[in-house]
């Protein structure tokens, strides 16, 4: 084999497009006013996150990696696991751990990217199936809120899920238990989940990851205006926009938000929208949950899950959780 890699495009056609009005107009007609993360991923804000990723401030990545290659070689034994799916792979970067450790043991044979972007999963699935030239790669462009298309147990078991770097923080506990109780319906007794969470900590080291000196995480986040503009004909000023990090004790999550400066008018072109902000009005534009083990241990079991493995890094900034199908 020669790094060949397939990848199966499940998206709706204009799925894209679509989503993004649908989103944009029930986010900036509610109180308070929000956009989704998911759409701070175009080719500069993928730039952004991967820059972000490096900052001295933001922990995650670097302690998730960490964990990955403190256990990657039990989370292999311990699964046995012949699928590797990644949920919302990115960049598929700290994968390789996992991919290095699930090969040496002898026992993977199909790597499965999952994302919605067309961009990083195409070019992830090609870099890893020349890294890995033995593995069926098999790329799915798809949104793993709404579509969890995984190769079936009889081809494909065991299947070992990976959901990293935090994401599953970006969802809402309600969208959360919609997440984890549609994976767990997919899964059969066998497969395993691999959940990589932020934990609680020093809200001050919080805000910092969220609100970097060098302002890369700014950037990042007036980028999201960018991208309405490009993409529906919008017209925000990004520099009449403050980007914050804000503590939420009551829900433990950070939340980005970005400020009007000044009052603004805004147009939507496409879609015959205009929305108006008071000086000082928010657009609260991702949340980030971070976790405790006995929260996501509930969160897992009343999903059908049991959260089987713990790992964090020494310092106890991240955690990796290995979860199994309750019997
Ligand atoms: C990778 C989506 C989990 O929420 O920490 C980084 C994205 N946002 N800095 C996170 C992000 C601001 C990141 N996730």
């Amino acid at each position: 084999m020669t790094g060949r890699y397939t990848v199966d495009d499940r998206l709706p056609a204009d799925h894209y497009h679509r989503a993004l009005r649908e989103d944009v107009e029930a986010g900036l007609t509610a109180t308070p006013r929000t956009l989704s993360p998911k759409w701070f991923y175009d080719a500069r804000g993928s730039v952004l996150f991967d820059r972000i990723t490096r900052l001295p401030e933001y922990y995650l990545t670097r302690a998730e990696r960490m964990v990955l290659r403190a256990h990657a070689a039990e989370i292999a034994e311990l699964t046995g696991a012949r699928t590797l799916v990644e949920l919302g792979s990115g960049s598929s970067d700290k994968t390789r751990l996992l991919l290095d450790a699930l090969t040496a043991a002898g026992t993977l044979e199909r790597y499965v990217p999952l994302d919605v972007s067309r961009a990083a999963l195409g070019e992830a699935a090609e870099s890893i199936a020349r890294a890995y030239p033995a593995l069926a790669v098999t790329g799915v462009l798809a949104d793993f809120e709404q579509d969890l298309a995984i190769p079936s147990p009889a081809e494909a078991g065991p299947r070992l899920m990976a959901f990293l770097g935090s994401t599953v923080g970006n969802l809402d506990t309600e969208q959360r238990a919609a997440f984890l109780s549609r994976l767990r319906g997919a899964l059969t007794g066998g497969d395993a989940v691999l959940l990589g969470v932020d934990l609680v900590k020093d809200p001050a080291r919080m805000v910092r990851a969220y609100d970097d000196q060098q302002g890369v995480t700014a950037d990042f986040d007036k980028n999201l205006l960018t991208v309405l503009n490009r993409e529906l004909g919008a017209d925000f000023e990004p520099g009449a926009f403050d980007h914050r990090a804000v503590w939420n004790p009551e829900e433990e999550r950070m939340e980005m938000r970005l400020r009007a400066r000044v009052p603004v008018s805004v147009a939507l072109k496409a879609m015959d929208l205009t929305v108006d902000f008071a000086r000082g009005e928010e657009i609260r534009t991702e949340i980030s949950v971070k976790f405790r083990h006995e929260r996501l241990a509930d969160e897992l079991s009343a999903a059908g899950f049991t959260l089987d493995h713990w790992w964090t890094d020494p310092q106890e900034r991240f955690g990796v959780a290995l979860a199994l199908p309750t019997a």
